[in-house]
């Protein structure tokens, strides 16, 4: 470009997208592809959408105030300040009651299913975790939300009961990632994963990561290690065959472990490798919870190529909760990764 006297230098010509796929336009497009379709999902996830920001926002903004010290364990009017765990979940429910469209709610924060009687007609109920990983906030390492959305049986009562269902009845599930910016991974029953970033100058989720499919295999492990005292002797077998390959030219895999389930698994799901939360001996059932942890993760994974399973080696979706609350063990990951957990116990006769 010629330059003329006076006239400053050439601004460089920055290509603009003017075409971005928001989370918002997806979910229209996706919304007008079921003409059946009567908008009360499309509405259910603005609500949802509504929620992640603003648990992304309080979370940005409880780093700045800790970092700068200026606040201390009480607020102006002189209250305890909430914790991020009740700030998120308080989030969550008042997007949820208010959207009209939830009818129960089980959230990891409230001891029984919240059922909104304001909403008789909502035929969706949600689970969700709202912050997991909420021990690695205060040191400002990645946190998530995981929610999963049911519909109602027709001539629902509305009672959590209906609720203890296998993730395979899930009609979408997925999670957002608080890291350097919030990431939100969304999966509906029997379709794409698709990735989106939050701008935080648009205020909106932008489609980044359009129909996500994870590496076949990979050779990292995801897995709390300080538990292998209690682990079960296929579980020790399966990760020493990792750490100490018996052919001489095997490579070791590489460690990775954040402790925050929705990290860990957004990591597992770009890189490929394997998360795994063992049932052990010391928690017969596992750790991670069936509904609103195991079972919307184990539909992201599946619907991205992978494959998730329990401690039983039986697919992590078929898995039926005996209450909201239950537990399960976990592998899920890269095809081949997982394959190799379950070949493992298949030896030993599981
Ligand atoms: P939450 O913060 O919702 O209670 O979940 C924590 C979970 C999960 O995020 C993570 O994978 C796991 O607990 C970590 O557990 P350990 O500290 O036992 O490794
Ligand atoms: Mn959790
Ligand atoms: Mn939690």
């Amino acid at each position: 470009m010629s330059q003329k006297n006076g006239e400053g230098a050439p601004v460089a010509q920055e290509k603009i997208n003017t075409d971005i796929v928001t989370l918002t336009r997806f979910l229209t497009e996706e919304q007008s592809k079921h003409k059946e379709a009567t908008g009360d999902f499309t509405l259910l996830c603005h609500a949802l959408q509504f929620s992640f920001k603003s648990i992304a926002y309080y979370i940005r903004r409880a780093s700045l105030i800790n970092l700068s010290g200026l606040a201390g364990s009480s607020n102006s009017t002189g209250d305890d300040q909430k914790k991020l765990d009740v700030i998120g979940n308080d989030i969550f429910v008042a997007a949820m009651r208010t959207s009209g469209k939830c009818r129960l709610l089980v959230s990891e924060e409230e001891e029984k299913c919240l059922v909104f009687d304001e909403n008789p007609k909502a035929r969706y109920a949600v689970v969700c975790d709202p912050i997991d990983g909420s021990s690695n906030l205060d040191a400002g390492v990645s946190v998530g939300t995981i929610f999963g959305i049911f519909r109602l049986a027709e001539g629902s009562q509305g009672k959590q009961e209906e609720l203890l269902l296998p993730g395979s009845e899930l009609v979408a599930s997925g999670f957002t990632m608080y890291g350097a910016s919030a990431q939100l991974v969304i999966t509906m029953k029997g379709g794409n994963v698709n990735g989106f970033t939050m701008d935080n100058a648009l205020g909106e989720f932008i489609l980044t990561h359009p129909d996500m499919k994870m590496p076949k295999s990979r050779a990292i492990y995801s897995v709390n290690e300080g538990n292998s005292l209690y682990w079960q002797e296929e579980v020790k077998e399966y990760f020493n065959s990792l750490k100490y390959p018996i052919e001489k030219s095997g490579k070791p895999y590489s460690a990775r472990y954040i402790g925050s389930m929705v990290a860990d698994a957004y990591r597992t799901l770009l890189y490929g490798g394997i998360f795994a939360y063992p049932a052990d001996k010391k928690s017969p059932k596992g750790k991670l919870r069936i509904l609103y942890e195991c079972a919307p993760m184990a539909m992201v994974f599946e619907n991205a190529g992978g494959q998730a399973v329990n401690s039983r080696m039986e697919r992590m979706l078929t898995v039926v909760p005996e209450h909201i609350h239950d537990r399960s063990g976990i592998f899920m990951g890269s095809y081949d990764e997982v394959q190799k957990v379950i070949d493992v116990h298949k030896k030993h006769g599981h």
